[in-house]
């Protein structure tokens, strides 16, 4: 793992944005995978500035969310289709047949996440997935678990992920119990993961996810076996090499 450290957010929100873009421009049909919540807002914001200034293009490019609410209509606000089309989609030259988010609405959802795996094995590996992680250690929405599951799935979110996503929404009642997310094997498989990591209050989970067991109770710290992760942080940790 490369752990890159920056003094504030905007710092790391444009690097991040600039390792998005130097991959497109350097591959203009690059797979993306995207995430959601308030860690990418800014560097998503950074990407629109780039493309808005005619210095990138998404117009060849692919991307592929990780995770979706199960139930959430996509017109409501904080679904994860309309959170990408608010802060990124819309303002880009990407095709919408060319995005793609689970969908969390199909009647039969086992048959959804076969058929999202089917698409990410046809047209993947994903060329940079971006990850963020949530207090207890997931990604995507893999949770803290005996076991994880490698292909995308429907999942139960803990109590800890829904209070934590509160903010989004009026009520704790109104956050979903349940998502679609990718598996740890599909997120495994990306050629390259940059892992952003923002405020004091990760810091504990960063540091045991880079320098603690790897362990299923920790869902990120299985990244430390994946040959190609970038973590870009403002959180004061060090990555203690063995
Ligand atoms: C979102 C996702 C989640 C979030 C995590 C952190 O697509 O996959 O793993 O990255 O819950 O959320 P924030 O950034 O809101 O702290």
């Amino acid at each position: 793992m490369i752990l890159h450290k920056f003094k504030n957010q905007s710092d790391l929100d444009r690097a991040a944005a600039d390792l998005i873009i130097s991959m497109v421009r350097s591959k203009p049909n690059a797979i993306l995978g995207m995430a959601t919540g308030g860690t990418p807002i800014g560097l998503y914001k950074e990407i629109v500035k780039t493309y808005q200034a005619g210095l990138v293009s998404f117009a060849h490019a692919k991307t592929f969310n990780l995770d979706e609410y199960v139930g959430l209509p996509i017109t409501h606000q904080e679904s994860y289709r309309n959170f990408m089309q608010r802060n990124l989609f819309d303002h880009i030259d990407i095709k919408r047949e060319n995005t793609h988010v689970p969908d969390g609405n199909a009647a039969d959802v086992d048959a959804e996440c076969r058929n999202y795996d089917k698409m990410m094995f046809e047209q993947g590996p994903v060329d940079l997935q971006l990850l963020g992680i949530g207090g207890n250690g997931h990604i995507g929405f893999n949770e803290p678990d005996e076991h994880l599951s490698r292909g995308t799935y429907k999942v139960t979110l803990k109590q800890e992920t829904r209070e934590a996503n509160k903010r989004f929404f009026n009520h704790i009642d109104e956050v979903p119990t349940h998502a679609v997310t990718m598996g740890m094997g599909t997120i495994m498989q990306a050629r390259a993961i940059l892992l952003v990591v923002k405020g004091a209050e990760k810091a504990e989970i960063l540091d045991r996810t880079l320098n603690g067991p790897i362990t299923t109770q920790v869902p990120a710290s299985l990244l430390q076996t994946h040959p190609r992760v970038i973590v870009m942080t403002d959180c004061d940790v060090d990555y203690k090499v063995s």
